[in-house]
């Protein structure tokens, strides 16, 4: 059983899709720390992540001890992050990882951007979770806030937007909701909302 969670940055994806694995016990896979992980890299090595050369040796030399680096959560690596992604050998190479791991047993979920349309097209359950940007960054603004990242909120508000218009219409695996996922609009929606109605769509589907 693959469960795919989608959407825009800061909808709320990783928090639902993490709840939703431990609900289940399934396997759980934050995609867009894979990408935050390249663009840290190539940030660290002094490189401009939009050079698409050095994105991809980035991509390719993924070390796993990455995943507990501090700064992966920083606006500045999620912008890079989202650079390095337009990048499609960059996607190319971080497919295969993605893949093996969704099929893991007893079931996967994943949360990213393209987990329903690119890399689990299969997958049994889709859910792309939205909310509008006012709403996501006061939740982003908060969340850096509690990392100690002091950033006035129009300018979090101005970097969502951003991010939303790159990730949207880049050429590959632009952000769209799979034709055959539940659209969840979390606005108005408590945290524990959103979980029971995801729990709802996927109970339906026969999980
Ligand atoms: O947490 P937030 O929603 O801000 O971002 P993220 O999920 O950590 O993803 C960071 C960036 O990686 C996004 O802006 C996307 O450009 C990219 N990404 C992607 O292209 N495909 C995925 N499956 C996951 C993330």
């Amino acid at each position: 059983m693959i469960i795919a969670v989608d959407g825009p940055a800061a909808a709320g994806k990783g928090t639902l899709a993490r709840a939703l694995a431990r609900h289940y016990n399934y396997h759980f896979l934050d995609t867009g720390s894979l990408y935050r992980m390249v663009g840290f890299a190539v940030l660290v090595r002094g490189h401009d992540p939009r050079d698409e050369a050095a994105a991809l040796r980035a991509a390719q030399a993924l070390k796993p001890d990455l995943m507990h680096e501090p700064d992966l959560r920083s606006e500045k690596v999620g912008e890079a992050a989202s650079i390095v992604a337009a990048n499609l050998k960059v996607r190319e190479a971080l497919l295969g990882f993605q893949r093996d791991f969704a099929s893991r047993a007893p079931g996967a979920v994943l949360d990213g951007r393209d987990i329903g349309t690119v890399v689990c097209p299969d997958a049994e359950a889709k859910i792309f979770v939205t909310a509008s940007p006012e709403v996501r960054a006061r939740r982003r603004h908060a969340e850096l806030a509690e990392r100690g990242e002091v950033v006035p909120f129009e300018t979090v508000l101005a970097e969502i937007k951003a991010r939303d218009e790159r990730d949207r219409t880049r050429a590959h695996a632009p952000l769209v909701p799979a034709k055959d996922a539940y659209v969840l609009e979390t606005s108005a929606m408590t945290r524990e909302d959103a979980l029971r109605a995801a729990i709802e769509f996927v109970d339906g589907r026969g999980k």
